[in-house]
């Protein structure tokens, strides 16, 4: 403060002073400046009375006055910037999240119990040294059925009812068109693949059947491969899939693009053979249709049957999967109802 400030500035400037250190909050602060510092507050009231005094006071005192008003200015500055920052403190106490606390956890997916199947079949195969070769849903007439030997008009196309798209497309009715994909990529090298998907049927959705459902085919090509080694592999398969103790057995069937064909049986993993509701007490589960590829499909895929042979299976999974656990119903696979597939682990 300066020695010759005027007592009456000098005064009012205390005043003003003691009552800011009272402002405890921003609204106070605020009615504070509009008392001191308005337009008719006790500081600029000072000013008014400058009019008053003798001419050569007027200069002293108004400088007086003025120093008094920016020094309160800034002493309001300093003391607005502390209540903020006291009112943002407050706030974020006010709002504390302890981060320690256990958050709230999003359900857990799991996977789809055809997933949890197919992925054990690919490892089983991959052990034996066969590659997943993925096809395509939609197929022309001719990979879903000429290609693979029947022809318009043959009789077996009634095994599958068919949605079709158009005259030539139509959804597969059997992952078998892959075959021929495959062959065709890979002629004249060796083959050993499995083909996973789904397919398609035009059937009465009931309880055992769907519309939809997923297939595994298995397709081996190269020179000198024989009925027994179709055996050996499916053979092994159904070991490591149903049990190391588990008998299987071929039934002589017909597919067209097989030939000898067969049907294939695992012994019943409920009963272990020896009856139950599952197996319809025969002891037996059927799991899939094999056979040796037929000349006529091995010449579609671009290989020479004199000097080429190939084996082919192909079955459903979720058939198994049901068997497996328990599932009395089909249409839970693609009804989405998390009451069903939460169970799957
Ligand atoms: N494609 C046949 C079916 O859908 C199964 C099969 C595949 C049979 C390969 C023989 C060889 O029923």
């Amino acid at each position: 403060m300066e020695p010759d400030e005027s007592p009456v500035v000098n005064e009012a400037r205390q005043l003003a002073e003691a009552s800011l250190r009272e402002a405890g909050d921003l609204a106070a602060l605020e009615r504070w400046h509009a008392a001191e510092l308005g337009r008719s507050g006790r500081i600029t009231l000072l000013l008014r009375r400058i009019g008053g005094l003798p001419a050569d006071e007027r200069p002293v005192f108004g400088a007086s006055v003025n120093r008094a008003k920016t020094w309160l200015e800034a002493a309001h500055g300093a003391r607005l910037e502390e209540l903020r920052e006291a009112a943002l403190a407050a706030q974020l106490a006010d709002q504390a999240i302890d981060v320690t606390l256990p958050g709230t956890r999003p359900p857990r997916g799991r996977l789809h119990p055809s997933t949890l199947i197919l992925r054990r079949v690919y490892a089983v195969f991959a052990d034996m040294g066969f590659q997943v070769y993925q096809s395509r849903d939609v197929e022309t007439d001719a990979f879903n059925f000429e290609l693979l030997n029947i022809p318009r008009h043959h009789p077996a196309r009634d095994m599958q009812d068919t949605f079709y798209i158009d005259d030539d497309r139509l959804l597969r009715t059997h992952t078998s068109p892959g075959q021929i994909h495959a062959m065709r990529q890979y002629a004249p090298e060796p083959i050993r693949i499995i083909l996973p998907g789904m397919c398609y049927r035009r059937e009465q959705i009931t309880a055992r059947s769907e519309i939809q459902f997923h297939q595994v085919e298995g397709l081996a090509v190269d020179r000198g491969i024989t009925m027994a080694d179709l055996k050996g592999t499916i053979e092994s398969f159904a070991r490591r899939m149903f049990g190391a103790q588990r008998a299987v057995r071929f039934r002589a069937s017909y597919f067209p693009f097989t030939e000898p064909s067969a049907e294939v049986d695992v012994e019943c993993f409920l009963c272990d053979g020896r009856g139950c509701r599952v197996c319809k007490h025969t002891g037996w589960l059927e799991i899939m249709g094999c056979g040796m590829v037929h000349p006529v499909v091995l010449t579609n895929g671009g290989y020479d049957p004199a000097v080429f042979s190939g084996f082919a299976f192909g079955g459903g999974i979720e058939r198994t999967a049901m068997q497996q656990r328990g599932i009395t119903d089909i249409r839970h696979f693609w009804a989405n109802d998390l009451r069903f597939l939460a169970q799957s682990q």
